[in-house]
């Protein structure tokens, strides 16, 4: 390895022939990469047997390239590990109508949690009832919105959209309702997406008792149906315990509510939170080492209790799409400071990442359309935005011969990107492509400035 210190701190490009590896690598890359990930000749790399660097060269980058078949893979992989339990995918981590429809096809439900993702779902012909609305602050459109569409589950997060809800319910057939709860238990990769612990603004506690009055509330409404209790504990979890814990105090309260109510609710929803790979060294939560450990203590616990053993349900949204995306950037320039340290620039940033700045989130990157195998160096892969915090990876291993127009891949790119990309700079929102057995096709054009200028209607 070279130290970019050691290199001249003006002149780029580098002086001299780019180093090739010798005889072409074209294994699989692996996790973190999708498992169709591998490269071709002369430094390309291929997704679902399509070429990054010539996709970037015919949709333009930023480009998000979805594969589809490691998402319906992933899809299939959480309804066999737990074919008893209904599966929801989360559509806040991406939501387009392809998207809608894969999940669709693969037979699992969506999670959402606004009118918009609502209205996506279905207007692409997402079964209504197969679909369930969460929300700490549902507007009353949106729930009126829900009704009308009839879908299938609505979670109930505050005391005040019992009434509101069993008003819109009264008249017609009764809303089937889960009671979102706190089982005061953390986990996650940030404190900011803790969902599960006290304190915070979702759901009712166990402890305290608010979760108990909120079933008291909702039971006995004409309108309403409560069918289970819902959790979410956190997001990039990657360790079963923190689920068991969940398990158990849900289970504790199903039996506060037997005892009360003379009522066993049929169903347990223990959220999302699945954790992926976004490091090649990173833990992940495999799905089947998911089911047996819930559904073992789910069992044991309500064989204590007397128990029948509830439905599950579970919404994992990263560990379906994450995987199945890779951002490709274009560099636009490279700079070497005097004091040693390198920057790359590319074309996107924060405004389609906002991740490392957000949560301190680490990436793999990897150069695309040119050999890898020579000599490298530490580079910070910064964005475009006016921001010193725009940094997309820090002291990322890339070649010392980097230069403006190479290509740049980040793979785990498919979940919490795109669904949080904004519109900074007015730079416009990628464009999201998917690529099938050899073919791609553009999702989502890239947004351009008429499509912000589109939207003034004064001046
Ligand atoms: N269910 C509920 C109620 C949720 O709030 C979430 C995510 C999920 C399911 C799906 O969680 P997943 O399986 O995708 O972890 N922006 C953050 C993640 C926020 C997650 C919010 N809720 C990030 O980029 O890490």
């Amino acid at each position: 390895m070279t130290t970019l210190s050691a290199l001249p701190p003006t002149g780029r490009p580098l002086a001299g022939p780019r180093t090739a590896a010798g005889p072409a690598d074209t294994r699989p890359l692996g996790s973190p990469w999708p498992a169709s990930a591998h490269p071709g000749p002369d430094g390309e790399l291929l997704i679902g047997g399509v070429g990054l660097a010539e996709a970037a060269e015919r949709f333009g980058t930023p480009l998000y390239v979805l594969d589809e078949a490691e998402i319906r893979h992933r899809a299939r992989a959480w309804r066999r590990a737990l074919p008893h339990a209904q599966v929801h995918y989360a559509a806040k981590a991406f939501l387009c109508s392809a998207m809608a429809d894969w999940v669709a096809e693969e037979g699992l439900g969506l999670d959402v949690c606004s009118a918009g993702e609502l209205r996506l779902a279905a207007d692409a012909g997402f079964p209504p009832d197969r679909i369930l609305l969460h929300g700490n602050a549902k507007s009353p459109e949106e729930l009126r919105l829900a009704r009308r569409l009839r879908v299938g589950r609505i979670v109930v997060d505050s005391l005040s959209e019992i009434p509101r809800l069993a008003a819109l319910a009264v008249a017609d057939t009764p809303q089937r309702v889960l009671l979102r709860v706190l089982p005061g238990v953390a986990a996650g990769h940030h404190s900011a997406v803790r969902t599960g612990a006290d304190g915070q603004k979702f759901g009712f506690r166990i402890a305290g008792g608010d979760a108990a009055e909120a079933v008291a509330r909702i039971v006995g409404r004409p309108g309403l149906d409560l069918v289970g209790l819902h959790c979410h504990l956190g997001s990039q979890i990657t360790d079963t315990a923190p689920y068991l814990a969940a398990v158990d105090r849900l289970v504790g309260l199903l039996a506060e509510i037997r005892d009360r109510h003379g009522r066993e609710l049929p169903e347990l929803d223990l959220g999302g939170g699945h954790g992926i790979r976004y490091l090649p060294g990173d833990g992940e939560l495999d799905p089947d080492r998911f089911a047996t450990a819930v559904e073992t203590r789910l069992a044991e616990r309500c064989a204590a209790h007397g128990l029948a053993v509830p439905r599950l349900l579970i919404e994992p949204g990263r560990a379906i799409a994450g995987p199945a995306g890779v951002a490709v950037y274009r560099l636009l320039s490279v700079k070497h400071t005097a004091d040693g340290r390198a920057f790359a620039a590319v074309d996107g940033g924060m405004s389609d990442n906002p991740r490392p700045a957000l949560y301190g989130s680490t990436y793999q990157i990897r150069p695309v359309g040119r050999p890898v195998g020579g000599p490298t160096a530490p580079v910070d892969v910064v964005g475009r935005h006016c921001e010193a915090g725009d940094v997309l990876v820090h002291g990322a291993e890339l070649p010392v011969d980097l230069r403006p127009g190479d290509l740049l891949a980040v793979p785990a790119a498919g979940a919490y990107q795109l669904s949080m990309a904004s519109g900074y700079n007015l730079v416009g929102r990628p464009a999201v492509a998917a690529v099938r057995d050899g073919r791609i096709r553009l999702l989502i054009r890239r947004e351009t400035v008429d499509d912000f200028r589109a939207r003034e209607v004064g001046r």
